[in-house]
Parts: C-alpha cells; structure tokens; sequence
C-alpha cells in the first residue's frame, strides 16, 4: 500500500466510525429511554429474586434435618444453578445498561464551550478513576505521577465533554496496570501512570501514560471503533474511546493519539488547540 492508498484507508474507517456513533446519537432520540425503564425490571427483580433464593436457602436450613440425603443434595444443586442464573440475568443486565447510559451521555444536547482550568478538570477526573478502582480492588494500589505546566492558560472548552474522556482513558490506564500486576511474574513491577498538562507549539497537551500491558497491533487497529473491546463481558462496553475520539477530533478540534509498546506502556495524547 502506498502511502496515498493508506490514507484513504483511514479516512474510510474515520468515517465508517462516525457514521456509527452518529447512528447512536439518533438511536438516543427516544428508544434508549425506553430500554433502561424495562431494563431496570429486569436488574431490580433479579436481585430481589436472588433474595428469595437467600430465604429459601434460610428455611431449607432450618428443616434441613428433616429431608432425606437425596433430596437435600438435589435442592441445594437447584438453587445454586438458579443463584448462578438470577446473577448472570443481573450482570448482563447491568451490561446493557452501561452501554445505555454510555449512548445517552454522548448524545445529550445542551453543551456550552466554557473557559475551564484544565489543571483542576484532569485532577479532580483522575481521582475518580482511581478511587474507583480502589473501591473493587482493595489490595491493589498504582503510583499517580501528576505534572502540570502553570502557564497552561484557561482553555475554552465543553467540560463535560472534555472530563468523560479524560475519565475514559484514565479508567482504561487503570485496568492496564490492574491486569499487568496480576499477569506479570516480575515481583520488582511498580504499577505507575503519569499525567501531563503542558503547552507546546501554541497548543495544550494532555498525556497519560500508563506501564500496563500496553497494546498488540491487532487491538490497535480497532482501538476507535465503536463496541470494540477487549474487555470480559460485563467488564467494557468498547465505547469509551471512539467516543473519546470523537469529542476531541469532532467537537474541539485537537486530536487524540496513541504510541504503545507491548507489555511496556501506552501513551494517550490528547491536544488541543487554544482559541
Ligand atoms: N491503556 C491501555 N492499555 C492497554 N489496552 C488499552 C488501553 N486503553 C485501551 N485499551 C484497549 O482498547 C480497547 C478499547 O478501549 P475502550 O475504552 O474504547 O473500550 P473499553 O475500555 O473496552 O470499554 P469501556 O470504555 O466502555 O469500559 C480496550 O478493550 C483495550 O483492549
Ligand atoms: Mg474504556
């Protein structure tokens, strides 16, 4: 392929992906309100479900002694196979939930452009991630290196906007270094990411850095594409970042690149332009 050749290419699957998010955004006109109220029955009464389950459990306890052998043994294997269904139902159905709420927040309406201090909006996103992981992974901890330049100036910006993909990225280093501590047999393996804000040639600069188990070609090739995972079922949606993509390099007009190395790390750069 010629380089003429491989730019089409991406230009193609550019815009192959921004056709599907905007096919999000018009399938968030109404029908995504009415999936999450159905969905939210299915969510609510599995785990009410598999209390049931828990008083069952509770009473067959109770004349337990009374049963013979066979028949203990036959309710006990029936009710754990329905506590795995009710919580398979509940997973899949906090499943598509996410996606919803993923759809919705990406095509709600009323954005404003808002002169915004970058520094204070990574900080207080960066932390949330973390804190997040934190909150499922209690015995897990990762450095934050954070570096911000003080003549970054005020940046006119869509907050939200902007703080959702930060969010993003920051929540996909943190389950890059989460899976590499767990994978790596390297005892010495100090989990890290480090977070830059800095000017350079008139632009800004937002770098997260992370030394997680990094990116293999096939995966990034698809990086941008919308449900494009990775992740186990129930773990990713796979919209994070073509919606990512498409807040910095659709509404600000800055772009959004990545550089990894296998097992090493990967770089997410986010620039923006100053106007
Ligand atoms: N820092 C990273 N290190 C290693 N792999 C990454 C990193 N960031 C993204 N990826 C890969 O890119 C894939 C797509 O990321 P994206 O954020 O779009 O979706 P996701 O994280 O899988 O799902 P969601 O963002 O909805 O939770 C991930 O599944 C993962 O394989
Ligand atoms: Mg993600």
């Amino acid at each position: 392929m010629n380089d003429l050749e491989k730019k089409l290419a991406d230009l193609e699957l550019q815009l192959s992906n921004q056709e599907k998010l905007a096919a999000l955004g018009m399938l968030s006109a109404g029908i995504v309100h009415e999936i999450q109220n159905p969905l939210n029955f299915v969510i609510n009464f599995s785990k009410l479900s598999q209390k049931l389950l828990k008083d069952i459990e509770d009473v067959l306890s109770e004349v337990n002694n009374s049963l013979p052998n066979d028949s203990k043994e036959e309710l006990d294997d029936i009710l754990s196979d329905l506590k795995d269904n009710m919580s398979r139902i509940e997973e899949n159905g906090n499943r598509v939930s996410s996606i919803v709420k993923g759809i919705l927040l990406y095509s709600r309406g009323n954005e404003e452009f808002t002169p915004t201090n970058l520094k204070d909006l990574v900080h207080e996103y960066i932390w949330l991630s973390y804190h997040a992981l934190r909150a499922n992974n209690k015995n897990f901890n990762v450095s934050i290196q954070e570096n911000y330049e003080e003549c970054v100036p005020l940046l006119n910006i869509i907050p939200q906007d902007v703080s959702r993909a930060v969010l993003n990225i920051m929540n996909n280093a943190c389950y890059a270094v989460l899976c590499k501590a767990r994978e790596t047999s390297d005892t010495s393996y100090a989990p890290t990411i480090k977070i830059d804000v800095k000017k350079e040639d008139g632009k800004v600069k937002l770098i997260f850095e992370d030394n997680g188990i990094g990116i293999p070609d096939e995966v990034c090739k698809n990086l941008f594409t919308p449900f494009f995972t990775t992740k186990p079922i129930g773990k990713g949606t796979g919209l994070g970042l073509s919606i990512s993509k498409s807040i910095i390099e659709g509404k600000h007009r800055g772009t959004l690149e990545v550089e990894t190395k296998v097992n090493e790390y990967t770089r997410f750069t986010i620039t923006l332009p100053i106007t």
